[in-house]
């Protein structure tokens, strides 16, 4: 397994080079990734190329047997580029070019800068093809869908609408244009979202744009990617991903990239809302969802963070270390530290690495140089995959729908999502995430929560799913819009009408304020006394609570039975939770935010009716994962607690804080 640092030779006086390469060959790492951010050095002056100090960097790793993976530098364009081509610098939703002096402000649409980035690429492909310790390309770096709107990103967006709606009058209706006198009479008139009131336009356009945003940044990584390839057609090609207020489509960004990277900052700090305890291994599932494989950490906690925020807590004792095993038992077949020493200049000098500026080694340091001896002993497990038996569907195009236009205050796309997942992790069950329009065939329980927007392939697939056998679990905001943005004329769930029996007769965003819910299903309520005992002490359990939103459901069908009702406010009494049989499978639809145990009892009660196997004693906060390869299969137990947990399994096992062990079967 590959584990290494991001490491950053340009930052450093070069005399420092070899002795940091010896130290990370005594200690284990067998990769580095080099010169992401270092075009200024690469190209000091236009068309001066200069890569014998990356030859030297690389070469010293060479020797060693350390593989290196090389960033495209096109995240930090030069300032001269920006000096002599003010073009290629991005422009806001004010309409003003970006300031400078950052990273990041290039216009990946601006022709010149694709020019400037065809020309560096192509030299550093054409020298380093033959190197075989260069195995690969990271493009750019942490790709944001597009925001620019210069005249270029304009006339691209209006491209984009042309292609889809081929006519004006197809994008008047489309957009419902007809409000406030929005209707266009030319192409020409469509201008991106801009200004100050962006949440105040057309939510049917801004979503599109959301839309061509992603398609943009798509459109430039696959720009480089296929440069790349061209050049060096063996060369392992990605593009270091992370959670951001404008995320490109994960699936479309890496459709033609040979595997997925992701940058791993979990907190230092246990969050103490616990339902956010499983959130880093949320987000882990959800990478490896992206390809259906395993993925790569390409940034990984080193340290304390901070730099333009104040500075965090330093990580616990076993924290990096355990973050780190984590990435691997839940997929990951590479973790890069971020980042083999801390900055001693620059923005970013507070983002602590395994080393200080000091080069002193201390308990970071020890405790890296522990975790590269720990997977030097992992098994060779590259390629395995976790075979799991329930999948949350995620989509893009639901988050982008959802922050457009938010539906309840403290209700996020993503918080249904991780409630389900956390559920689950909580009963030792492995959760894929995966997108809304994949494949269901290998999976028993499918949970797909806000689907907000309507698909007709997806609602195929989610029919044939339950009616094969499938458990499908739908939730309040689900069949609320076409695939414009505009809303359904047929009452919600509209499309899912068949599958859940019911329909909302009225809905109340309760967003922060919680009511009681009276649940009416035996099972369920048996499972939630439990773990009302369990994990929140002495919870009266008859009585449970909801939040964010209430939908009212009117049972339309004699088949579906009601799980919970509301027990306040003047819908007390109206049936909140059901379920329907449906062909060989059920149809769940949760009307609710539900609060944690109620979660977690759903979820047992699932389990059991659907005769699956599941682990009820697992402590809270550790996760039970699994990777299989061939004939091998190896769980994992990760504690992600500071507390020392017993796990029993066919024998005791007892788990240090953070710790994560191997268990082969
Ligand atoms: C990532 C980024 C790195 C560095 C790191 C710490 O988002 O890719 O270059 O900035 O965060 O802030």
């Amino acid at each position: 397994m590959r584990i290494g640092v991001d490491y950053y030779p340009e930052q450093w006086d070069e005399n420092m080079w070899e002795s940091d390469a010896d130290r990370m060959k005594e200690i284990g790492v067998n990769i580095v990734r080099l010169a992401e951010f270092a075009w200024s050095k690469l190209e000091p002056v236009e068309g001066n190329y200069d890569f014998a100090w990356l030859d030297r960097a690389i070469q010293l790793f060479a020797d060693r047997g350390i593989e290196v993976i090389l960033g495209t530098p096109t995240c930090t364009p030069p300032q001269w580029m920006l000096h002599n081509y003010p073009e290629i610098i991005q422009v806001d939703q004010h309409g003003n070019r970006v300031a400078t002096g950052i990273r990041g402000h290039r216009c990946m649409n601006s022709p010149m800068f694709r020019e400037f980035c065809r020309r560096i690429i192509t030299k550093m492909v054409s020298r380093y093809r033959d190197w075989d310790s260069v195995i690969g390309y990271q493009i750019d770096n942490e790709l944001e869908a597009n925001q620019c709107r210069c005249s270029v990103c304009q006339e691209r967006f209006r491209s984009w609408v042309k292609r889809k709606y081929g006519t004006i009058e197809e994008v008047n209706q489309a957009y419902g244009n007809i409000v406030w006198s929005g209707e266009f009479s030319d192409f020409d008139e469509i201008m991106p979202p801009m200004g100050e009131h962006l949440l105040w336009m057309n939510p049917s356009l801004h979503l599109d744009y959301q839309c061509y945003a992603s398609d943009s940044t798509v459109g430039y990584a696959r720009y480089q990617a296929e440069l790349i390839r061209k050049l060096d057609s063996d060369a392992k090609i990605t593009t270091n991903t992370w959670l951001c207020e404008h995320m490109p489509d994960f699936y479309d960004l890496f459709s033609n990239m040979d595997f997925v990277s992701y940058d791993n900052y979990p907190t230092a700090e246990l969050p103490q809302n616990p339902r956010e305890l499983y959130s880093h291994a949320f987000h882990l599932d959800l990478m490896r969802g992206i390809q259906g494989k395993p993925y790569w950490i390409m940034e990984q906690l080193s340290g304390i963070v901070g730099s333009w925020a104040p500075m965090g807590r330093t990580p616990k004792p076993g924290m990096l270390k355990g973050y780190a095993l984590q990435a691997y038992a839940h997929g990951a077949d590479a973790v890069l530290h971020f980042r083999w020493r801390t900055a001693k200049a620059g923005a970013e000098m507070y983002w602590h690495g395994i080393l200080d500026p000091s080069n002193v080694p201390g308990r970071r340091y020890q405790e890296f140089r522990d975790l590269c001896q720990i997977v030097g002993t992992l098994p060779e497990m590259e390629g395995a995959m976790p075979v799991n038996k329930v999948a949350v569907l995620y989509s893009s195009l639901q988050e982008y729908a959802f922050k457009l236009q938010h539906q309840a205050e403290g209700m996020y796309y993503l918080e249904y999502l991780k409630s389900w997942h956390d559920a689950f992790t909580c009963l030792g069950i492995g959760v894929d995430i995966i997108a809304w329009d994949a494949p269901l065939k290998q999976y028993d329980i499918v949970v797909a929560p806000n689907l907000l927007i309507n698909d007709d392939r997806v609602v195929r697939h989610l029919y044939d799913f339950t009616e094969r056998g499938g458990t499908l679990l739908l939730t309040n905001r689900c069949g609320v819009k076409d695939e414009n943005n505009q809303c359904m004329t047929e009452a919600i769930p509209s499309v899912y009408r068949d599958l859940t029996g019911i329909t909302v007769r009225e809905y109340d965003p309760l967003g922060m304020v919680i009511r009681k819910l009276d649940i009416q299903n035996d099972a369920w309520a048996d499972n939630l006394g439990k773990w009302s005992k369990r994990v929140a002490a002495d919870q009266e359990y008859s009585k449970v609570s909801c939040t964010r939103w209430c939908d009212l459901l009117e049972i339309h069908m004699g088949s579906v039975e009601v799980l919970a009702s509301y027990g306040e406010e003047f819908y007390q009494g109206t049936p909140a939770v059901s379920r329907n049989p449906y062909g060989k499978g059920w149809c769940y639809y949760i009307g609710t935010g539900l609060h944690r145990e109620a979660y977690i009892a759903l979820a047992e009660t699932i389990l059991q009716e659907r005769k699956m196997s599941y682990y009820a004693d697992l402590p809270i906060g550790v996760e039970l994962t699994e990777r299989t390869k061939g004939e091998n299969t190896w769980q994992f137990l990760f504690n992600n607690t500071e507390q020392r947990q017993v796990v029993s399994l066919e024998e005791e096992i007892l788990l240090e804080p953070f710790e994560m062990r191997v268990i082969p079967s």
